[in-house]
């Protein structure tokens, strides 16, 4: 796959010797600032057969676009819509066949023409024709795709949802999948990693639930799960490192609090040391749980088992211990952060979907959010179910009214 990236990024793929760094910050951004990304958008956007949608058709310029309707009305289906331009299942994570609209008689599809990073390309995907419905297919400029992932070569689309709202407080496993979104947006193989680690184990559980397992066939699944489970540990912390190193650069006023992250529960100091090391580490970490693991039925060591801790800097407290005000601010700070990393680390700013984003904000706090929106140079959409919360948005954005699964300007 093409590198979509300004700067060399490093893929942490390999099984073992991981040395070299998954994404390289150019020095002199981190020195100066980056130049302002090129601005990546939608120029029309059209659905059917999806969610409550029977057609839709909409016609885009590079403005930010507000929807706003009435609850139910479709504007948080049509930000899902968008997000299937990104590999994955969409910013639900729902299953295909729930996606399609019911009573329709084949699959859903979403076509897209994009201003993208390679220049004007359009993007046709879905359900429609496919015969089992599990999987989605993909047309790149009327060519079928190889793998979803050729998505990234031409946008990144990154989202924040109320269904985000209690990351700080729910169970690790969404803080996990949160970060591992935050890689897969600079690191495509990141989630090739994830899931070749997660076969080995349950190998590994699996052999060791037998009578007598061959020490020997343990032994090579292990050696598997280090070198992918410390590649997958390493470029979640390269991330944390990048984003960490964004926000300390780029403290604003104080009208959205920055996050202070890391890592626990997992090899947490592993910082410095060469990933052949962290490795050894991991396999005779392994070796050691055998018995261990063999009574538990599961694993216990491993980057399955990290979780992304989260502290309110400026407070100095646990995020799962600030208001909910703060924690949303929080959470819109970090998602912000990450965007405008993507934009310096491609060269290209990232399409955002903020849904009901300024639903719990004063009117000052949605002013500032605006201009840091929009200064992250890219387009976004935002929903919400009263126009005059958009006002301070201005010429900037392009306004459509979204009623009954129909969108009118
Ligand atoms: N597969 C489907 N087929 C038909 N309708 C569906 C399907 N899935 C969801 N819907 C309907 O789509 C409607 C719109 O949902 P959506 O979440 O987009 O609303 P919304 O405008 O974001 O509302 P809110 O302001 O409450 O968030 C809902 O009434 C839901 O029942
Ligand atoms: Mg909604």
């Amino acid at each position: 796959m093409r590198s979509a990236t300004r700067t060399r990024a490093v893929s942490a793929g390999c099984p073992s010797a991981c040395l070299e760094a998954a994404f390289v910050l150019p020095d002199s951004n981190v020195e100066f600032g980056p130049a302002m990304p090129h601005k990546v958008f939608l120029t029309r956007l059209k659905l059917s057969d999806f969610r409550n949608y029977a057609t839709a058709a909409l016609d885009l310029d590079q403005r930010h676009v507000v929807l706003t309707g009435e609850n139910g009305a479709g504007k948080t289906n049509l930000m899902e819509a968008i997000s299937f331009l990104s590999p994955g299942r969409g910013l639900r994570r729902a299953a295909y066949a729930d996606v399609v609209r019911v009573g329709a008689a084949d699959g859903f599809s979403v076509f897209a023409a994009v201003d993208g990073m390679e220049g004007p390309v359009e993007i046709g995907t879905g359900t429609q024709g496919s015969e089992e419905g599990h999987s989605r297919r993909l047309r790149i400029n009327g060519t079928a795709a190889r793998t979803v992932d050729e998505l990234n070569d031409h946008l990144r689309v990154l989202w924040l949802t109320p269904a985000m709202d209690g990351l700080f407080t729910g169970p690790s496993a969404d803080r996990r999948r949160f970060l591992d979104r935050l890689v897969l947006s600079l690191d495509p193989e990141h989630g090739r990693r994830a899931s070749e680690f997660d076969r080995a184990m349950r190998s590994r559980n699996r052999l060791l639930s037998e009578f007598r397992p061959d020490p020997a066939w343990v032994s090579a699944i292990e050696r598997e799960m280090a070198g992918l489970g410390i590649s997958m540990a390493l470029a979640r912390q390269e991330m944390l490192g990048l984003l960490s190193a964004l926000v300390d650069r780029s403290r604003t006023d104080g009208t959205f609090p920055s996050a202070r992250l890391s890592l626990a529960g997992f090899l947490d100091d592993c910082a410095g040391i060469p990933a052949f090391e962290l490795e050894e580490r991991y396999l005779a970490m392994l070796a050691d749980g055998r018995a261990r693991d063999a009574a538990a039925g599961r694993t216990l060591d491993g980057p399955h088992r990290s979780d992304l801790l989260i502290r309110h800097r400026e407070k100095d407290i646990e995020a799962e211990r600030c208001s909910t005000g703060e924690q949303k601010a929080l959470l819109v700070g970090l998602v912000l952060a990450h965007a405008r990393l993507v934009g310096d680390m491609t060269g290209h700013a990232p399409v955002l979907l903020l849904d009901e984003i300024a639903a719990h904000l004063d009117q000052g706090r949605r002013a500032a959010l605006f201009d840091l929106v929009d200064g992250l140079g890219g387009q976004a959409f935002m929903t919400g179910t009263d126009q005059t919360m958009f006002e301070a948005l201005g010429e900037r954005a392009h306004y459509l009214a979204v009623a009954n699964g129909r969108v009118s300007g």
